[in-house]
């Protein structure tokens, strides 16, 4: 069962074709991050033009090298290969969602095949189905920390999620951009470089300068924006040493981070901790839920940094495991409508 996958939530215009939702084939990911560095934050209108302007090359070149990895003789027979089409259906940005919903709608009426709606947070938990599945057991603790979320998330089962709970305000990953932002070490999608500053700190030990947020209060919530305004008067106040001022901060995050997610692994009793969302590319995090799994003798899965931000790999994989058998019948009942109450 090969399924080709389009995700175009924000910034990044992807598409994949992933076998038996596990065996990647071909991923393409293009990003319009550069434009919105100048700007300091994403402005939607740009984003979902630059969705317009790379959703056709994206698309050309995803099927040019599935051919040319499944040596086909053109793009008819690899066309014909593909069972089924996916597409991220939300949350993200309307403007650019669009384009993506309408070309995989396009393409679902002109192929005549079956198309999957996936949801962008539910896909990022599938980035640990791909490549290797072996060893998750059911049920399953999911922590999703993206730049607009941070949800603890019981999964019971393929389609079965119980919402345990997750941010009040900032995301991890928002956080994460603000403070570097405020650092002056990137005005867009800075985490990544946060963390790498903060490993320049030479000084021994964690002075535990910030708060860690609502980590005594007995639910599975989160809050960041008090943590962001404490690292704003910590700058202000003239003591602006960045490297261990970052090092401090993303100290916090992982602590709470950590804290509440072992809390849910082990108030419910799980063996498998799947990790997933852009901020789970963050080596501090990996390292201390290594840790703290280790010890607590859970199996933890944290997709490769490269699938933990946004990609259509784990769109396929999430359709795969979840709504293929509904929209296979659904396309026998109904091959040109087949759009599964997409509007
Ligand atoms: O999942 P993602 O690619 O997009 C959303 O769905 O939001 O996540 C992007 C977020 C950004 O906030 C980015 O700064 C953060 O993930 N991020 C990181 C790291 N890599 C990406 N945050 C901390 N450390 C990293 N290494
Ligand atoms: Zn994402």
């Amino acid at each position: 069962m090969k399924i080709l996958a389009i995700e175009s939530s924000c910034d990044e215009t992807a598409c994949a074709v992933v076998e038996d939702g596990v065996k990647e084939l071909v991923s393409v990911v293009a990003s319009s991050k550069d434009f919105h560095e100048k700007t300091g934050g994403v402005v939607p209108e740009v984003a979902s033009r630059k969705q317009l302007e790379f959703i056709f090359p994206v698309l050309e070149r995803t099927i040019e090298d599935y051919c040319e990895k499944t040596g086909c003789s053109g793009k008819e027979q690899a066309i014909a290969s593909i069972d089924a089409l996916a597409v991220t259906v939300g949350p993200g940005l309307i403007g650019s969602l669009v384009v993506g919903v309408t070309a995989a709608k396009t393409l679902s009426m002109a192929w005549k095949k079956p198309l999957i709606p996936v949801n962008h947070l539910v896909g990022h938990i599938y980035a640990n189905f791909t490549g290797n599945p072996s060893g998750i057991t059911f049920p399953a603790v999911c922590l999703l920390v993206s730049g607009g979320h941070t949800d603890l998330v019981l999964m019971k089962g393929h389609g079965d999620l119980v919402y345990l709970g997750g941010t009040m305000d900032d995301a991890a990953g928002e956080c994460f951009d603000k403070v570097a932002r405020m650092m002056g070490i990137s005005r867009y999608l800075g985490g990544a470089l946060l963390s790498k500053k903060a490993l320049e700190c030479k000084e021994q030990g964690v002075a535990k300068l910030f708060p860690r947020p609502m980590l005594d209060q007995d639910n599975y919530d989160f809050s960041f924006s008090g943590l962001k305004t404490a690292v704003k008067r910590y700058l202000d106040s003239g003591e602006r040493e960045v490297p261990c001022t970052a090092r401090e901060f993303e100290e916090a995050v992982v602590d709470v981070l950590t804290a509440k997610t072992m809390k849910a692994v082990n108030n419910f009793g799980v063996k498998s901790l799947l990790v997933g969302g852009g901020v789970s590319a963050n080596s501090r995090l990996r390292k201390s839920l290594k840790k703290e799994t280790e010890k607590a003798g859970v199996s933890l899965f944290i997709p490769e940094p490269r699938l933990c931000t946004d990609n259509a790999v784990y769109i396929a994989s999430a359709a795969y495991f979840n709504n293929v058998t509904k929209a296979l019948n659904e396309i026998k009942a109904e091959p040109s409508l087949n759009i599964m109450g997409l509007v």
